[in-house]
């Protein structure tokens, strides 16, 4: 996907984000939920369009030394095409920018597809919270990719 766009998440940008949203999860962020992770000072939030539409997002949150991913999605039709590893790129680049150390994140245990992206993109795992999430009373595993410093 040469033409892809990425570019910082406008409040405009939210009810296509909640589409692909609820395609995707079985417990969907909200639009306060959205709007909270944008209107944090400390967020780094990217849009992925493709042909003017838009086709995933990722929404982060720059912490001391590390980054917290909060959440990532691409439109169940545009998968499989790189669309989540250049969002990715886009959340390691910006916590180069400012010096952070890591980037971290839950993902559900069962989510192996998702799993295969982190680990493909330098994540491991690091350690397992219980029954972390309620909804369904899963395990997450957590996923930290450390940054090296003379990469950026
Ligand atoms: C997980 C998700 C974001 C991946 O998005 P994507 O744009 O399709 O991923 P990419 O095309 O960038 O894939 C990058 C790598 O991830 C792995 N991967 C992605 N989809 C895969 C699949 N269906 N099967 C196996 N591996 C897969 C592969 O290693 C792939 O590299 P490759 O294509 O060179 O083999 C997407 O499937 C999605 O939105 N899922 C629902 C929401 C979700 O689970 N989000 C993550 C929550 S923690």
């Amino acid at each position: 996907m040469d033409s892809l766009i990425l570019r910082k998440t406008t409040r405009e940008d939210i009810p296509s984000i909640i589409a692909i949203e609820q395609a995707s999860f079985v417990s969907p962020w909200n639009v306060h939920t959205f709007l909270t992770a944008l209107h944090d000072r400390r967020s780094c939030n990217i849009t992925a369009r493709y042909n003017d539409r838009i086709v995933g997002y990722c929404f982060s949150l720059g912490m001391k030394n590390m980054v917290h991913l909060l959440n990532l999605a691409v439109h169940p039709d545009f998968r499989r095409q790189g669309v989540a590893r250049r969002l990715l790129d886009e959340i390691f680049s910006f916590a180069r920018s400012n010096r952070k150390s890591y980037v971290f994140l839950e993902v559900r245990k069962s989510n192996d597809i998702a799993k295969r992206l982190y680990t493909s993109a330098g994540f491991t795992h690091v350690s397992t919270w219980q029954r972390y999430y309620s909804d369904t009373g899963e395990d997450a595993s957590i996923m930290v990719r450390r940054l090296e410093r003379t990469d950026g």
